[in-house]
């Protein structure tokens, strides 16, 4: 969702006449994008607009937009006086507004809703992988959680709109749609004739596109998994043999104290109908570790379903008591050497999960997708359907190739195009 916003700000600010630069004394305007979901990244954003404001020409104009905007409101002009905008992640479409009036100062964290959506310009070209956003914020209340916060309530867009969205991107360029939402699969909206559409007639209608190959969606909610969805993974070839499901905690306990909706058994049973549509379907997924009351026994049981599920990717945290949650006030906090030491062990894991499904992969041919050059400009990236990073050597890259995979290891591919 940050990935979506940034481009579409900066796309914003070039339909206003501006250019990119790295430089930022060359700047005149100047954002941090923030993101507000755990601490480290929000105690990071004023230690750099500290560097900023030391590095920028006097009048050069600078900001926040985004979560920590909408955390911090006006105190974020007390504690930085020059500052000149502090937008929401629902605001950010006003910029221009300062960049006209450069001497007063711009705070929005109303959360509008889909008003940006209708305000900002189309983009113009489109990377192969184009995000789009099919609804905003987010009716769960995990009790770690400062989205529901940041980001409002849950508000689906207008199907129309997103297909429009949609198609626009696919006629600039795109080849993948990569459908995002903090609950992308609890998408539901209907229209004045009381049709009701969810994620997957958006799907569906989006496969018809011709020049549009790859389908993805994320994050998604368990329990939020419809038939509808899970059946199409039989049908629709487009779609990615690849989800982000995630499972958070693999303790029943902690589950029920994070107030995720489903237990274990509830989570196995969502993932064996995928297996059912769609055999060669692999999961991602997210973990906190040393979520309050954490025991050794609960974070065993984390570390096994890890191994049961074998997710193929996964995103690992330690829990960061959040302002606005009710888990930030729970008895028990874990101490944050406890919450060091599980993650190390996790992640060893994870990373052994995720090596052996890459090892798995040698001798297999896939659908691929071009990312672009690698750091060293001499070889190319592609994508798998698993999103997998696969290295190729090649002097003309197509947008997309069958690649046969020749090794793997545990953050990448190796592979040689084929006819
Ligand atoms: N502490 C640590 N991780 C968190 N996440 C959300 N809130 C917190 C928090 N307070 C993680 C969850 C979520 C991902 C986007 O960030 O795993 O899925
Ligand atoms: Fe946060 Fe996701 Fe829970 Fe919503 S479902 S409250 S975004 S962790």
């Amino acid at each position: 969702m940050n990935v979506y916003d940034g481009l579409r700000i900066a796309a914003m600010l070039e339909h206003h006449g501006l250019e990119s630069t790295d430089n930022v004394a060359d700047a005149d305007i100047i954002l941090l994008n923030t993101c507000a979901v755990r601490a480290k990244a929000t105690d990071k954003v004023y230690s750099a607009l500290g560097r900023i404001r030391r590095a920028k020409k006097p009048d050069a104009i600078y900001g926040i937009v985004g979560c920590v905007a909408r955390e911090s409101g006006a105190d974020a002009f007390r504690k930085i006086r020059d500052l000149n905008f502090v937008l929401g992640p629902q605001s950010y479409h006003k910029l221009p507004e300062i960049i006209k009036n450069p001497d007063s100062k711009l705070l929005d964290i109303d959360l509008g809703g889909l008003e940006k959506f209708d305000e900002l310009p189309p983009i113009t070209k489109s990377p192969f992988v184009a995000y789009i956003p099919v609804q905003e914020g987010c009716n769960h209340c995990c009790t770690y959680c400062i989205v529901p916060f940041t980001r409002g309530r849950e508000i689906s867009r207008p199907y129309n709109d997103i297909l429009a969205e949609t198609m626009h991107a696919a006629a600039v360029g795109a080849i993948e749609i990569c459908f995002i939402g903090q609950n992308v699969n609890g998408y539901k909206y209907t229209d004045e004739n009381g049709k009701t559409y969810r994620l997957s007639d958006l799907i569906k209608q989006t496969a018809k596109i011709d020049s549009v190959k790859r389908i993805r969606f994320t994050s998604s909610y368990p329990t939020e998994m419809t038939d509808d969805l899970i059946e199409l993974f039989k049908t629709e070839s487009k779609l990615l043999p690849f989800l982000n499901m995630p499972i958070q905690s693999g303790s029943n306990n902690i589950l029920q104290k994070m107030n995720r909706q489903y237990n274990l058994d509830e989570y196995i049973t969502i993932i064996n109908k995928f297996k059912i549509a769609r055999p060669d379907i692999q999961i991602s997924s997210d973990f906190i570790v040393g979520f309050p009351g954490e025991t050794n026994t609960d974070f065993e049981q984390t570390v096994d379903i890890a191994k049961q599920i074998k997710y193929i990717n996964s995103y690992s945290f330690k829990y960061s008591p959040r302002p606005h949650t009710a888990a930030a006030i729970m008895q028990n906090q874990i101490p944050e050497n406890i919450k060091s030491e599980r993650l190390i062990k996790l992640d060893a894991v994870l990373n052994d999960i995720q090596r052996e499904f890459n090892l798995s992969c040698q001798d297999k041919v896939f659908d691929c997708l071009y990312e672009g050059a690698d750091k060293t400009g001499t070889k190319q990236i592609y994508r798998t359907p698993y999103m997998q990073p696969c290295i190729v050597e090649t002097d003309n890259p197509t947008p997309m190739a069958r690649i046969k995979i020749t090794s793997g290891n545990k953050s990448c591919l190796h592979g040689k195009i084929v006819d």
